[in-house]
């Protein structure tokens, strides 16, 4: 059964840990990332683009994927099965409809005012269904699904307004992360993050988790991050094993042999990043 991702980062803001997002790309990495946090029992987020929902092959194939996994394999943890970066009112809706438990509608790409309008209008429709709701204001930058963003960073009283006008349940303010690899180190707002987080008090989010080390996490779930979203670190992880694994084996062609050869450097570096954010035992 999936959920919404309410309880799980309401209980991460009230204990000071964090929740992690993980994207998914296909069946397999599903079944890993599933299996891994299960067995640390931390409560799960799979993130997923819609460019992994194109291909995938659609909204109601990965939500099938999802749920038939969480059935057969007999996943306790609780799981919510949420759309990163929704870019429209139409692609969230989608979503609910195929069954996703929650959704991120960015529509950080428009002037404030048409996000504050177009979020609350997934807002409206989301709280029909019990889905929660994700938002992002300023943008978060790098490259995500192809499309470049400069960063733009959130102030403390834009963040204030869009969640008073919007209603949502989780902010993603963009205070220096990027998506993709850094050029260079990461430079977070650390102040306006505590800033936004007291003036709020919701669950923030952080996107771009690949490269931020250990103990910038650390200090940003001090400062109110309840989420962490990952999904470039796992690419690498996994494919830097697989090319391995090929390498080493010449005349391999089975396709199960050589996405299952990223099984274990995978789940190592879920279990890593769980037992980071604090949400082992936490399901
Ligand atoms: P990374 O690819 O940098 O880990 O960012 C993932 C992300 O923020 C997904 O929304």
């Amino acid at each position: 059964m999936l959920v919404n991702m309410r309880k799980m980062l309401n209980d991460a803001l009230i204990n000071h840990y964090c929740v992690p997002h993980f994207n998914i790309n296909n069946l397999e990495w599903t079944r890993f990332i599933l299996e891994a946090a299960d067995s640390v029992h931390s409560p799960l987020i799979i993130g997923v683009s819609e460019g992994a929902v194109k291909y995938m092959g659609g909204y109601t194939v990965v939500s099938s994927i999802v749920k038939s996994l969480i059935k057969e394999l007999d996943i306790k943890i609780p799981v919510a099965l949420h759309l990163d970066h929704g870019s429209s009112y139409d692609s969230c809706k989608e979503a609910v409809k195929a069954g996703f438990s929650s959704v991120m509608i960015d529509a950080s790409m428009h002037d404030f005012e048409d996000n504050i309008y177009i979020t609350k209008k997934v807002v409206n429709y989301c709280k029909h269904y019990n889905i929660s709701v994700e938002a992002e204001v300023g943008h978060v930058g790098g490259t995500e699904d192809g499309k470049e963003k400069s960063i733009l960073y959130t102030t403390t009283s834009e963040a204030v307004k869009f969640v008073n006008a919007t209603g949502i349940d989780f902010l993603a303010p963009a205070l220096g992360s990027v998506h993709g690899l850094y050029k260079g180190e990461p430079k977070l707002n650390f102040e306006t993050m505590k800033e936004i987080s007291e003036s709020l008090n919701i669950p923030l989010v952080l996107h771009g988790g690949t490269g931020i080390d250990d103990e910038k996490i650390r200090k940003a779930i001090s400062c109110g991050i309840c989420k962490l979203n990952i999904n470039t670190e796992l690419q690498i992880v996994w494919s830097n094993a697989v090319r391995k694994f090929l390498d080493q084996d010449k005349s391999v062609y089975d396709p199960r042999k050589i996405i299952k050869s990223g099984e274990a450097a995978l789940k190592e570096a879920v279990i890593a990043k769980i037992k980071l954010l604090g949400s082992e035992n936490r399901s």
